[in-house]
């Protein structure tokens, strides 16, 4: 924070530098230094009041307050409850909140680490009992799941992955998990974010997308093998960050370069095949699957849900590349 604090006061200082030394490129006599110093100057000076203003923004947005209401989320934690809650959160939180990726949620590595860019310290925190759950309510957990929002208003990290997509019944059960699990104690670093995640921010690279908007119910369709409730799955495990909106491999940068055309690549597979390469890694032409995409998780749903994610996939109308 305070470092950030200093990068803004020199971006300003550098834009006021600018200004002023235009102003003297334009009063000196000599008729050249004014035309080529009044040019270099107004650019530098509006280039440096930009970068002001962008890291300004981004400052702004991490650390203003989100008034996000909180809901009232009372619900009895049934043993159904917890058995689903423990199977999606080896599913949805266990590749960030653990080091090997699995239960328990002890806390993981620095987020930036794995982006290859210098962002902070972004540690996905331990939240067992025994760690910052126990200064949370139901009510609290819920809210940063759909919001990223935290009990004061303050954005958490959260926010940039909101699990937005997931049922209130199937968010419930996870909560349901957190609070039964054995309590470990693990301190992770709190958030801290480089000038380059401000400056992200501050551009829009990096947004909470859910951070202002109300809570708003989620319903899931019954688990069976069905499109529909494959579509949830596909929802819920974010395909659409890396493979595109219409799935296609059409995902614009901050995605990450290389996510397939599903509409294509699915419909060629049988159910054999779909199962094996999120199984085991491998898709039919004997290719290994490369990070990022995260076959392991996705292997890990169950065999109803994985058929019914191969449905909704194949039910896609496909779309050719580039189009
Ligand atoms: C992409 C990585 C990622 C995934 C997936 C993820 N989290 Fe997090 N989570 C984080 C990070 C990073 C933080 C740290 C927030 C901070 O310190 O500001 C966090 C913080 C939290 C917190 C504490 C919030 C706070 O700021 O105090 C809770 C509770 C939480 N996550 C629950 C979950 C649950 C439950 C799941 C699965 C449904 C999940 N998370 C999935 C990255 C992730
Ligand atoms: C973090 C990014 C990311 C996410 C999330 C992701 N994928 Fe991928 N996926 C990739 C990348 C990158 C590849 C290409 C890997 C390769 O070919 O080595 C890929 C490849 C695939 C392939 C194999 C294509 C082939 O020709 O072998 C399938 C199928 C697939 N993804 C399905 C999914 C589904 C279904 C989901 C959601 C449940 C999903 N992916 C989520 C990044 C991602």
């Amino acid at each position: 924070m305070l470092g950030n604090l200093l990068v803004l006061v020199l971006l300003i200082a550098l834009a006021a530098l600018f200004g002023w030394l235009t102003y003297r490129a334009l009063r000196a006599k000599k008729l050249w230094v004014k035309i080529v110093g009044g040019i270099l100057g107004v650019a530098a000076t509006l280039l440096f009041a930009a970068f002001s203003f962008v890291f300004a923004k981004g400052m702004y947005e991490l650390n203003r307050p989100h008034p996000v209401a909180a809901v009232n989320v009372a619900f009895e934690h049934t043993p159904e409850q917890v058995a689903r809650g423990e199977h999606l959160a080896g599913l949805l939180c266990a590749s960030c909140h653990s080091m090997n990726g699995t239960l328990p949620l002890t806390g993981g590595k620095n987020l930036s680490e794995d982006s290859g860019l210098p962002l902070g310290d972004l540690y996905p925190p331990n939240i067992t009992p025994g760690g910052r759950l126990k200064e949370l309510t139901d009510a609290d957990v819920f809210r940063i799941l759909r919001s990223g929002v935290r009990p004061d208003g303050q954005l958490s990290a959260m926010g940039f992955f909101p699990v937005r997509a997931l049922s209130d019944e199937d968010a419930k059960a996870v909560i349901a998990y957190l609070r039964q699990a054995p309590a470990v104690e693990n301190t992770t670093p709190p958030l801290s974010a480089s000038p380059l995640l401000v400056a992200f921010t501050g551009l829009g690279f990096i947004t909470a997308p859910g951070a202002d908007q109300p809570i708003q119910p989620v319903t899931a369709p019954p688990k069976a093998v069905t499109v529909e409730y494959g579509k949830y799955i596909a929802d819920f495990g974010d395909c659409r960050a890396c493979h595109g909106e219409k799935l296609d491999g059409n995902a614009p940068p901050p995605a990450p370069p290389g996510g397939s055309n599903l509409t294509v690549i699915v419909p060629k597979w049988s159910k054999d095949d779909f199962f094996k390469a999120m199984r085991t890694g491998v898709d039919p032409t004997g290719h290994q699957m490369q990070p990022p995409m995260p076959w392991q998780t996705i292997g890990k749903l169950d065999d109803v849900e994985l058929e019914a994610l191969y449905l909704y996939l194949h039910s896609l109308p496909p779309i050719a590349p580039n189009q």
